[in-house]
């Protein structure tokens, strides 16, 4: 969503003025043309050179250079993002002060704006910097809530910069079209757990990455969103009902609980095929030099929505090591799916744990598109813009 979209990112004097780098490197990488307005206190922080190379674009910092450059940047922008905020800026546009390039483009931009505040935990609180941060939501100014914790300044309390990813998720969400608005879209994510004993499992290496990226593109777009997770260390996305489950019979059971209000399923999940024929009540001892497991297939839930199909769309995910197109073909016929991402999990910066995927998609009708390797945000925004083509195509 943010590929070719325009992205003017405003800085200010923090101590978290250096993660605005990741911030506008993120942006970059995503194909957002981005243009950085820094204020003179950001540049105590962090050189106007680093922005600079990181947009490759000039950075702009004074009001005065030239031509109105605070209407151009106004107007350049699609979404502005300000990143960290302090408590000058949000008092600043709260009350209509317009006295440095920053604050003025602010006044004079009409695209969505989201504040991400950064700063010590007592000015957080402090009643003005609520007060001020109350009228601008009542405004319609958009904010990256600060996390809580130990701040730079040694103390602890509310006032750390949101994380670059988290900002960058919000970003998408302001540009996304709402173009799934009125649909419910079914996400599963992350590995299963099979439990062996009260405490071992077998599982396997997906960190839900993947499956993440698909609910909360979807949501950005306006679905309903129903993700069904496996054990993770992700925050589940903004505004995604998540439901969280260990076992494959525990996913089927949830999945079947949500599937009559479905209109897509997109399976991510990385699903153990087999799990312990038993579950020891103890933990299991160290005896003999080997140990027999003894393993029965669990359910294939994809292939159980593929019975019920109905008028739905339904995406597969296959992860091979070898005979990528065959076996995805194979997967997709059995399972009875509109479309199949397969992705080959021996290239470098696809599958498990990456925050990208190299991906081909699938189809039905027998095509094979090969995607170049991308973000598993920008992937699953184009998943979801094939789930639309295929809504849209007349059906057999
Ligand atoms: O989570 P990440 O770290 O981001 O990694 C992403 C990923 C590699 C897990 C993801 O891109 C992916 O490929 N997911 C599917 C992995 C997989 O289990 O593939 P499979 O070929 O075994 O299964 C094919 C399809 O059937 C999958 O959609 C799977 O969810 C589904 N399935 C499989 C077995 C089963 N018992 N029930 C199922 O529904």
């Amino acid at each position: 969503m943010l590929a070719g979209r325009k992205v003017l990112v405003g800085v200010t004097g923090s101590i978290a003025a250096y993660r605005a780098a990741e911030v506008v490197r993120g942006l970059v990488r995503e194909g957002a043309e981005t243009r950085v307005v820094m204020t003179a206190a950001a540049r105590r922080f962090v050189s106007h050179v680093t922005f600079a190379t990181l947009s490759g674009h000039p950075v702009a910092t004074r009001l005065f250079d030239g031509g109105p450059v605070h209407i151009e940047l106004a107007r350049f922008a699609e979404a502005a993002v300000v990143v960290p905020a302090t408590a000058n800026i949000l008092g600043k546009v709260a009350h209509g002060i317009a006295d440095d390039l920053l604050s003025t483009v602010l006044l004079a931009c009409t695209a969505p704006v989201l504040f991400c505040p950064a700063m010590n935990a007592s000015m957080y609180r402090h009643p003005a910097v609520q007060a001020s941060i109350g009228r601008l939501k009542e405004m319609g100014y958009h904010f990256a809530e600060p996390g809580t914790g130990a701040l730079a300044c040694g103390e602890e309390g509310p006032g750390r910069l949101a994380e670059p990813e988290a900002i960058l998720e919000h970003v998408g969400r302001l540009l996304a079209p709402k173009d799934l608005a009125g649909l419910t879209v079914l996400v599963t994510a992350g590995p299963t757990r099979e439990p062996l004993d009260p405490v071992r499992f077998i599982s396997n290496r997906s960190s839900g990455k993947m499956g993440y990226a698909v609910a909360a593109a979807a949501a950005a777009r306006g679905a309903r969103v129903i993700l069904v997770s496996g054990p993770t260390q992700l925050a589940p996305p903004a505004g995604v009902e998540t439901v969280w489950v260990e076992t494959a019979r525990e996913m089927l059971a949830r999945v079947r609980e949500f599937y009559p209000a479905a209109d897509v399923v997109v399976k991510a999940a990385a699903v153990a095929d087999y799990r312990p024929a038993g579950v020891s009540e103890h933990k299991i001892k160290k005896e003999g030099e080997t140990l027999h497991l003894v393993l029965e297939k669990n359910p294939d839930i994809l292939a159980t929505l593929g019975r019920e199909k109905g008028r739905r769309i339904l995406v597969g995910f296959a992860a091979e090591t070898e005979e990528l197109v065959p076996r995805a073909r194979r997967k997709l016929e059995e399972k009875n799916l509109d479309l199949l991402v397969a992705n080959d999990v021996t290239l470098p910066g696809a599958g498990f744990g990456t925050d990208t995927n190299v991906v081909q998609l699938v189809y039905r009708d027998g095509r094979v598109v090969p995607l170049p390797l991308m973000t598993k945000r920008a992937l699953a925004h184009r998943i979801l813009d094939e789930v639309l083509r295929l809504r849209a195509a007349p059906g057999p």
